[in-house]
């Protein structure tokens, strides 16, 4: 079914009064109406004759209940197209997508906030290293690292330790302590180039990346031989209006990237359809996919990534 904007008022005008269906010839962008005679009132009556008779209260009210179903259909069909219902937070550009300064402790103690890049080092490492192996929370400034529990190995110095990569030496504070985004425009473009594309985000296919095997982010740095959990249930996430179309939860497309922990029982129960205040509402507020579908993985702007039947973008 594919009502939209004003046909849909002109629909239930004409439904109300007698004319049942409207359809749009796409070929020669006619209009073409057309009349149920078995049901429809004979088209010699009266207009007088047909306003007054019980078959139009009749025709009335089953015309108001489409005409809500309709109003109800039109605003979700409008909404899935213009995608301008919500206030989405202001996209960086691809190459910045991801990049965060983190300053909880660093102004503070006369020091540049630190910048660190994503998409750097997802290419590499998958977001359970960080958020699992390493205790990274999943919201800036939130995590109490300082600069000598990276001196000793955890967090950043997990890997920045001078032989692995740059470490925590004269030197090197300044990469860190940049104070600014200082991300590369080129180094992006190098690692972009090889990867698949999407639209959104990093504009980098990161799923599809994994899977044709361009990248191999390690799973574990702490254990060679550890490997994904094979759970590869897809999951329809049914809206409670009833008009939406599903959301899509594809374990499979998670798992590469994430641990089981990273997601239950702090986001969301193991149990479907059991997570309460499951809504968009609530995604935006930076709960359930909003966690990492606002600023990390690919962004809410993108609805066919999760409701692949919505229309339009
Ligand atoms: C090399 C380490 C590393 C990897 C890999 C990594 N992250 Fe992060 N992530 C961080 C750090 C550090 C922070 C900031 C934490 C803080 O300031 O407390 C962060 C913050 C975040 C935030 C919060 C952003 C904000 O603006 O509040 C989200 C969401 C997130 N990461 C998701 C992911 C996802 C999803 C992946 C995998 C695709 C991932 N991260 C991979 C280190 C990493
Ligand atoms: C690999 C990245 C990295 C490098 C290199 C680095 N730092 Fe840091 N440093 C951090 C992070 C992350 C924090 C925590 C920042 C925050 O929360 O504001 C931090 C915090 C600090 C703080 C805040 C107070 C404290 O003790 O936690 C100081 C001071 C500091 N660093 C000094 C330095 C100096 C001096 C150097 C160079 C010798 C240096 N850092 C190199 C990542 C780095
Ligand atoms: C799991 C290992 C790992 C952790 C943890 C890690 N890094 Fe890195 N980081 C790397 C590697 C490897 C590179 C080199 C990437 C390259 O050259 O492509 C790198 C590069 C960088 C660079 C150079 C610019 C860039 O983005 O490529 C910065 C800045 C940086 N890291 C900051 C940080 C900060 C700040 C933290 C902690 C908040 C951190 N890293 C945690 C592995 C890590
Ligand atoms: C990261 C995944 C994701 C993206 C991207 C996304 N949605 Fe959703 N959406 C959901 C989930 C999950 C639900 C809740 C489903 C349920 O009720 O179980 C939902 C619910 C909805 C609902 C039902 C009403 C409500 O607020 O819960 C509408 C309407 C909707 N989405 C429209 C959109 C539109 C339009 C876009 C693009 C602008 C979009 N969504 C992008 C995951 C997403
Ligand atoms: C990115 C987040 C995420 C990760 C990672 C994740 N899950 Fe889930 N899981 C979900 C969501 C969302 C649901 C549906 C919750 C709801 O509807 O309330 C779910 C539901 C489930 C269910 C219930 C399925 C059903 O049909 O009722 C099981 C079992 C489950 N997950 C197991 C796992 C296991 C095992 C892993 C690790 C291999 C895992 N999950 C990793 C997000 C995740
Ligand atoms: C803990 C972080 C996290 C949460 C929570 C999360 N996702 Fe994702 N999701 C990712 C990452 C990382 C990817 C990889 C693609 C990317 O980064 O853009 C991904 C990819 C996907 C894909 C793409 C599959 C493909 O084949 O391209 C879909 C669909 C998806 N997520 C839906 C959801 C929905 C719906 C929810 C909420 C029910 C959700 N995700 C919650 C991190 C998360």
């Amino acid at each position: 079914m594919s009502y939209q904007g004003g046909y849909v008022i002109i629909d239930v005008f004409l439904w109300m009064v007698g004319i049942n269906t409207i359809r749009h010839n796409k070929l020669t962008g006619d209009i073409i109406l057309s009349r149920k005679s078995e049901v429809n009132p004979p088209c010699t009556r009266s207009a007088a004759g047909y306003f007054t008779s019980a078959y139009f209260g009749a025709r009335l009210k089953k015309g108001l209940v489409s005409a809500g179903i309709f109003i109800v259909f039109w605003g979700v069909a409008h909404i899935a197209s213009a995608g301008q219902y919500w206030d989405f937070p202001p996209l960086p550009e691809p190459y910045q997508y991801g990049d965060l300064l983190i300053d909880r402790t660093s102004t503070k103690n006369q020091v540049k906030p630190v910048f660190f890049s994503h998409w750097s080092h997802r290419a590499k490492y998958a977001c359970r290293v960080c958020h699992f192996e390493l205790d990274f929370a999943f919201k800036v400034n939130k995590t109490e690292m300082t600069e000598e529990d990276n001196r000793n190995g955890l967090f950043c110095g997990a890997c920045h330790d001078g032989k692995q990569v740059f470490g925590h030496t004269e030197g090197n504070c300044e990469k860190c302590h940049a104070g600014e985004n200082i991300s590369s425009h080129d180094k992006f473009n190098l690692l972009a180039r090889q990867l698949p594309k999407t639209e959104y985000g990093n504009k980098i296919d990161w799923v599809g990346a994994v899977r044709s095997k361009r990248i191999t982010p390690r799973y574990s740095i702490f254990n060679e031989d550890e490997i994904p959990m094979a759970f590869k249930k897809d999951l329809e996430l049914a809206a409670e209006w009833s008009f939406v179309p599903p959301a899509f939860f594809p374990h499979a497309a998670h798992t590469p990237w994430l641990d089981c922990a990273n997601c239950h029982p702090d986001i969301f129960n193991i149990k479907k359809k059991t997570t309460k205040h499951f809504s968009m509402k609530y995604i935006l507020e930076e709960r359930f996919c909003g966690v990492c579908h606002l600023k990390i993985a690919f962004p809410l702007n993108n609805c066919t990534g999760c409701h692949p039947k919505i229309k339009g973008k």
